[in-house]
């Protein structure tokens, strides 16, 4: 499955993605703000069906990933970690992109993981930044320098 560019058509099917994949789902007015800001939506399809998503808004030299998730039922098979090194090889090569920007909640340690193996650090930490189940959790910023790491693509599993 390759990386493709989704346009507004795909609505539905990455809020039905995200709320069956994420405790805390994007709403349609966040896809629907992505769209009208020209943020890039990626899609991994197969055969019509949305298995993967991720939204960046690139900025000059910069990619702030906004979204990022596997399909609940493709999840721990390695497709996120392929596919995180697809959208750094695309924000790289295609949009001259030399950093990569993403804030994650504190308790998440599956994304958490990810990210760090993909060579991302942390570079802050936003104190009680997002909304929770129990009052707010804090949000970790993490970035990549994209010249420092050099992605060689391997398959995923499965
Ligand atoms: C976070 C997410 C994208 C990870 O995708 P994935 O395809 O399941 O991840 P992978 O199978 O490629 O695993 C990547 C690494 O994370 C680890 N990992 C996966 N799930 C994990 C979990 N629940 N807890 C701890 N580590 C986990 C894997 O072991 C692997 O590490 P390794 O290389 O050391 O073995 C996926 O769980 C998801 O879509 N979650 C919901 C949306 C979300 O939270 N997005 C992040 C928004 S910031």
């Amino acid at each position: 499955m390759k990386l493709q560019k989704l346009t507004d058509r795909w609505l539905d099917n990455l809020i039905e993605l995200d709320a069956a994949a994420s405790e805390w789902p994007w709403l349609r007015t966040q896809y629907l703000g992505s769209f009208e800001h020209h943020d890039a939506v990626y899609g991994w399809v197969d055969r019509d069906t949305l298995c993967g998503l991720a939204v960046v808004q690139y900025v000059l030299d910069e990619a702030n990933l906004l979204n990022f998730a596997i399909a609940a039922e493709y999840q721990g098979q390695g497709f996120g970690k392929h596919w995180m090194q697809c959208v750094i090889q695309e924000a790289r090569d295609k949009h001259a992109s030399q950093t990569m920007f993403l804030e994650v909640r504190a308790g998440n340690a599956a994304a958490i993981k990810l990210y760090t193996r993909s060579g991302f650090v942390q570079t802050g930490l936003r104190k009680a930044y997002y909304p929770a189940r129990n009052g707010r959790e804090d949000a970790i910023c993490m970035s990549l320098i994209m010249s420092d790491n050099l992605v060689t693509l391997e398959p995923a599993h499965g």
